[in-house]
């Protein structure tokens, strides 16, 4: 960006440099089982210099409530930023604000059809499709099975738009001894796509 100098009656350009900014990632908890992927992906941000922006569905906190000890506000107090679902005017549901990407971990097959289908009636749909638009990286870290020829065809699609489908399947190579290490593999091979280097896990 050039200013001008126009001191001692001189008008001469100067360079501005914008200062760099964190790299921001967006984290998106939906219902679907699996919710301690979603809290260890926030955890697992906090070792590397980003700014890690939250959002929780209502279903998200049901299964967090059931499957796991983590409270909501525990998990919020993991982000910079946490955001309601239902809070349309947050920076994240603006493309004039620049993330970096987002993960949605773990995605339900309900928040897989509303990015498919473009409907942006809650904040994680809409930060979800600012990124397709955007061009940046959308990851979903969808959960269900069996699946329906509904589920596959919309994992088909939000790929062709520029999704990274991303199934939390467990690598049963790495040798688990205990769910946390399926857990590592998986988180550390979702952050490899943002070239973050968990070293939790062998390869
Ligand atoms: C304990 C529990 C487990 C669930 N597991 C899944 C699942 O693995 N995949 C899925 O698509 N939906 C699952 N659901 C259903 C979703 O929570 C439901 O479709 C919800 O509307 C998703 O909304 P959200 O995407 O806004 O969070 C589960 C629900 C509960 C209560």
């Amino acid at each position: 960006m050039d200013i001008f100098n126009t001191q001692a009656g001189r008008t001469t350009p100067i360079e501005v440099t914008p200062a760099p900014r964190r790299r921001r990632i967006i984290v998106a908890l939906t219902g679907a089982t699996g919710s301690i992927l979603g809290i260890r992906t926030s955890i697992a941000l906090r070792r590397f210099n980003i700014e890690p922006h939250l959002i929780i569905s209502r279903w998200a906190e049901a299964t967090v409530k059931y499957e796991t000890d983590y409270t909501i506000p525990n998990i919020r107090a993991l982000a910079d930023h946490a955001y309601s679902i239902h809070d349309m005017s947050a920076p994240i549901a603006s493309g004039s604000f620049r993330v970096d990407g987002t993960i949605v971990v773990p995605c339900s097959m309900k928040t897989l059809a509303a990015i498919n289908a473009g409907i942006c009636d809650d904040l994680i749909s809409r930060a979800a499709d600012v990124v397709l638009k955007e061009r940046r990286k959308l990851v979903l870290a969808v959960r269900e099975t069996p699946l329906s020829s509904i589920h596959l065809q919309n994992m088909l699609s939000v790929t062709q738009a520029g999704a990274i489908i991303f199934p939390p399947v467990p690598a049963f190579y790495i040798k688990p001894s205990c769910i946390d290490d399926l857990v590592d593999h998986s988180i550390g091979r979702i952050l490899d796509l943002f070239d973050l280097n968990t070293g939790d896990f062998e390869r």
